[in-house]
């Protein structure tokens, strides 16, 4: 919290801790406008192209609570306005919009597949997270009780098979470089899905979404987190769900990822 007099001086309490401020509007919006006017600018709806680097720098965020009160944060938890990276979108190629969240998952990750790679995509229909992986040259083998969406099966490097994700044993499978999950499931069973290809060795590098009905169950959310390298987050593209992220990286510490 920052006491300021003047916009002069909210300009300098700023500028002195960092350069990259984005204006949250909350109050006393006249002041908070001629006050954001003096900072250097920040663009809160940039469009980003994915796939893309990290932005190195912080990124801050602030508001005025009344005309003399900054409530500011230096270093949100992720180097983007407010936290939240938005895409310039494809409208025809995807069957839906989940590719988004996969982007997103994979531009904080900072690493993703690529061609050579094997991706197992479980709980995959209609197709937006095999569409990603099948963009990034990875080859994907996709899972779901539903079809794929007729123009997602037809892709080369796509193998479907229309089974139940919990019926595939680890080591029967052909070996994969990431698995990526998305179905739609409680949190238990998908604990044990994660756990039982945790425990087969044979992959280390994880992407799952933890999707939630009514109030979340946070012993479970404790169980993932308490995974070593698990990275739990809410993602801008998150709805009622939370997205996992294990792999080597995320094994390293100190990583930005908050926990
Ligand atoms: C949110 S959708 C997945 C969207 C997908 N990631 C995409 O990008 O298009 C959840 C999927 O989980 C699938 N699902 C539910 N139970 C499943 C199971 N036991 N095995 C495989 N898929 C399952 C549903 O059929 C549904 O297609």
């Amino acid at each position: 919290m920052i006491e300021i007099g003047s916009i002069g001086e909210g300009n300098k309490a700023l500028r002195a801790i960092q350069r990259n401020w984005a204006h949250y509007p909350v109050a006393a919006h006249g002041r908070a406008r001629l006050l954001e006017e003096k900072l250097p600018r920040v663009s809160t709806s940039k469009l980003w192209e994915f796939p893309l680097e990290l932005p190195s720098s912080p990124m801050g965020s602030w508001c005025l609570i009344d005309k003399q009160h900054i409530l500011a944060s230096p270093h949100g938890s992720r180097p983007f306005p407010h936290g939240e990276v938005h895409f310039i979108e494809d409208h025809m190629s995807p069957p839906n919009r989940a590719y988004l969240k996969l982007w997103e998952a994979l531009t904080l990750l900072g690493h993703w597949p690529g061609p050579g790679d094997v991706c197992l995509d479980l709980g995959a229909s209609p197709g937006g997270w095999t569409w990603v992986l099948h963009q990034l040259g990875a080859r994907v083998i996709s899972v779901d009780k539903a079809p794929l969406h007729e123009r997602i099966a037809q892709l080369d490097r796509v193998e479907f098979r229309q089974e139940s994700a919990f019926a595939i044993e680890p080591d029967l499978l052909e070996p994969v470089d990431w698995v990526f999950c998305d179905v739609a499931c409680y949190p238990e069973r998908l604990f044990k899905l994660l756990r039982r290809w945790l425990d087969s060795g044979l992959c280390t590098q994880f992407v799952f979404t933890l999707k939630f009905q009514g109030q979340p169950d946070y012993a479970i959310v404790d169980e993932f987190a308490a995974i070593p390298g698990a990275r739990l987050l809410h993602l801008h593209h998150n709805k009622h769900e939370l997205t996992l992220l294990l792999t080597p990286r995320t094994l390293l510490a100190p990583f930005f990822l908050p926990k």
